[in-house]
C-alpha cells in the first residue's frame, strides 16, 4: 500500500492527544490528523477499518484510552472494550495495512513490589482493573501485531485536561489544609516531552530504524504525591497546608502501587535523549497554566 505523509492520532482532546496536536507546527513534513471520541471513538470497531483505508496514514498514535482509575473496577467491561478489545482490532488494522501502530500503557501493569525501577521486561501483575485492562491490551497487542511499540507512562499531567497538578492548583487555592498520600512513589510525566518523544519515534521510524516493542517513558527524578505536591505549592506561591498521610489513611476504590518507578534506559538509548527533571518539567507546565488564566 502506498502510504501518505498522515499520522492519525487518537483521544486528540486528551492531556497527551492535545499535546502532540501541539507540535503539528513543529513537524510540517507530515500531516497529523487530530481525531477525538466524535470522529473516531474506539467503541465504534466496525467504523474504523474504512476509514483508516481511506486515510492510508504512515502511522496510527493511540492516546484514547479509559483512563478512569477509580470507576475501572465498577465498570470492568467498558475498560476491557476500550483498553484491550478496541486497541487489539487497532493493532490488527495497522498490521494488515502495514502501518506503523503507537499505543500507551501505564506503570500500573506492575505490582509496586519492586524496591529498584521496572525494567521493560519486569513480569507485569496489576494491582488494579484499569492495570489489568491496559496489561490485557499490551499483551494481544503485541501477540497480534508485533510491530506495534506500546509506551508505558506514569503519573501524566499537562496544561490541558485532567490531572494532578491541575486539582491540587485547584483545592490548594480553595482549602487551607490538605492530605497527600506520602508513601507511593513514581515518576510524574510531562505529557509534553512524552508527545516530543513520541515524534522522535515516529521521525526514526521514518527513516527505517527498527523500533518495535515495550518502553517507558516518564521524567527522571523520583518522587511521592505528598513532594509532587509541596513543589507544586512552591511553584505556585500559594499558602495551603499540606500533610502526608499513609495510604491508609486514603482509601480508594483501586488500589494504588506503593513503587511504581519506571526505568527508561531503553526509550533513551533507542532516541538517543536524556529526558529533564520532573521539576523542570513541572515548572515550564505552570507557566504554561498560568499564561492561559492571564
Ligand atoms: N494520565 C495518566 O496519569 C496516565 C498514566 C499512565 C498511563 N497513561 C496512559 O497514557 C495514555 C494517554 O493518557 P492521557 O493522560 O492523555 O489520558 P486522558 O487525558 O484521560 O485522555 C484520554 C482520551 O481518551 C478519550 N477516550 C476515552 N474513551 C474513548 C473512546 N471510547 N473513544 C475515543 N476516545 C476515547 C477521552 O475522550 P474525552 O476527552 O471525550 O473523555 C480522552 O480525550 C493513555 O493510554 C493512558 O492510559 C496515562
Amino acid at each position: 500500500m502506498a502510504h501518505t505523509n498522515k499520522i492519525i492520532v487518537t483521544g486528540a482532546n486528551g492531556q497527551l492527544g492535545w499535546e502532540l496536536g501541539q507540535l503539528a507546527s513543529v513537524y510540517p513534513q507530515y500531516e497529523m490528523v487530530l481525531l477525538d471520541r466524535s470522529t473516531f471513538n474506539l467503541s465504534e470497531t466496525e467504523k474504523w477499518e474504512e476509514m483508516i483505508t481511506s486515510m492510508q496514514p504512515f502511522c496510527i498514535i493511540n492516546t484514547a484510552a479509559y483512563t478512569a482509575v477509580d470507576k475501572a473496577e465498577s465498570e470492568q467491561e467498558q475498560a476491557l472494550q476500550i483498553n484491550a478489545k478496541a486497541v487489539v482490532e487497532l493493532a490488527k488494522i495497522c498490521k494488515q495495512q502495514q502501518i506503523h501502530f503507537i499505543s500507551y500503557s501505564t506503570d500500573y501493569v506492575f505490582d509496586g513490589k519492586s524496591t529498584q525501577p521496572y525494567h521493560t521486561n519486569h513480569p507485569i501483575d496489576p494491582v488494579n482493573f484499569y492495570g489489568f485492562s491496559k496489561a490485557k491490551g499490551e499483551e494481544e497487542v503485541m501477540s497480534v501485531n508485533p510491530n506495534s511499540i506500546i509506551i508505558r507512562t506514569s503519573w501524566v499531567f499537562s496544561s490541558h485536561g485532567n490531572n494532578f497538578v491541575k486539582t491540587m492548583l485547584r483545592l490548594m487555592k480553595e482549602r487551607d489544609q490538605l492530605n497527600i498520600v506520602a508513601d507511593q512513589v513514581g515518576r510524574p510525566t510531562y505529557a509534553k516531552d512524552l508527545a516530543a518523544a513520541t515524534m522522535l519515534m515516529v521521525v526514526a521510524l521514518v527513516a527505517g530504524k527498527k523500533i518495535q516493542g515495550i518502553y517507558h517513558y516518564a521524567n527522571q527524578g523520583v518522587t511521592s504525591w505528598y513532594d509532587f505536591a509541596m513543589q507544586i505549592k512552591y511553584n505556585a506561591g500559594l499558602d495551603c497546608v499540606l500533610h502526608p498521610i499513609t495510604t491508609d489513611q486514603f482509601p480508594t476504590p483501586a488500589k494504588r502501587p506503593a513503587y511504581s518507578v519506571l526505568d527508561t534506559h531503553q526509550i533513551e538509548s533507542d532516541l538517543g535523549i536524556q529526558i529533564r527533571d520532573w521539576k523542570d518539567a513541572l515548572s515550564e507546565c505552570q507557566k504554561s497554566i498560568l499564561s492561559t488564566q492571564i
